[in-house]
């Protein structure tokens, strides 16, 4: 089996290093995005002492001219890319939370603009500037790191576990995240590429916090399964461990 090559944004922790780990065991090299390039190669010697094909590429979603370098490095490498995991994001504060960075009445409007910027606009941007490459891939995929909090049906819900868990511009920039699954799914339904949402469960990381009910260890499994569909899997789903998510 020809090795597939993953280029995961935000590898260097949380989520994105375990996925990096958990895409082990299916024949894939991992290239990680790291803003911090000494933080990021760090990473890459934790991930090959684990036995994962790891390099990194100092990389800040948020910067048009790092979008351009990593289209550079893998169409000169590699010719392609199999598989994109957009995976780094910010929240506004700590979760649960209720501070005036989570209300949509007293949120600052540059933070509001700043987490659309990295959750949204940057995804769709670096999507379209590495699809010429994902397109070249026998089965191109591309994981985009959602949330249940992006689930308007959930949120409009009085009874849903999440309806008083409202963090304005994490939970809307998710949303607009999942429109672009959708949308870009059915731009490409008549290609090879797969587009679907992740939702990772609430994981102990740096943004999930200590009191999040799933460790690291299994926070990447829904990314991991949805970077390695088989050619029959769904594409514009938004999906949990498997199961699917109302939008
Ligand atoms: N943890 C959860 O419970 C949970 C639940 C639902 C969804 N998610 C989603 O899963 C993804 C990963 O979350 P996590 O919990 O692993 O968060 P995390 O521990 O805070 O890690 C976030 C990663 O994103 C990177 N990042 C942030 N801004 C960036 C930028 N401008 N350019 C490039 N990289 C950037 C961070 O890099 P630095 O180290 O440089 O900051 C870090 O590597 C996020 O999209 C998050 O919204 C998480």
């Amino acid at each position: 089996m020809p090795q597939k090559i993953a280029f995961i944004t935000g590898g260097n922790r949380g989520i994105g290093f375990q996925t990096a780990l958990e895409l082990k065991d299916d024949g894939v090299k991992s290239v990680i995005g790291s803003r911090d390039l000494a933080q990021g190669e760090q990473a890459v010697v934790k991930l090959r002492a684990a036995g994962v094909d790891a390099d990194v590429l100092q990389f800040d979603i948020t910067k048009p001219s790092d979008h351009k370098a990593a289209y550079d490095y893998f169409n000169s490498k590699y010719s392609q890319l199999d598989i994109l995991v957009n995976n780094a994001g910010i929240a506004a504060g700590p979760f649960p939370g209720n501070g005036h960075e989570h209300s949509v009445t007293e949120i600052e409007p540059e933070l509001l603009h700043k987490i659309f910027e990295t959750n949204f606009f940057a995804q769709v941007a670096l999507t379209r500037a590495l699809l010429p490459l994902l397109k070249k891939s026998p089965a191109g995929r591309v994981v985009n790191l959602s949330s249940i909090l992006a689930s308007l049906t959930l949120h409009a819900d009085p009874a849903s576990p999440i309806c008083d868990a409202k963090s304005f511009a994490y939970d809307a920039s998710k949303t607009a995240l999942n429109a672009f699954t959708i949308h870009l799914a059915h731009e490409l339904r008549d290609t090879k590429i797969k587009v679907n949402s992740a939702h990772p469960g609430w994981v102990k990381t740096k943004m999930g916090g200590p009191n999040a009910t799933m460790e690291l260890s299994e926070g990447a499994k829904t990314s991991a399964a949805l970077a390695t569909l088989p050619d029959d899997g769904p594409t514009g789903g938004f999906f949990h461990l498997g199961e699917p998510l109302p939008w």
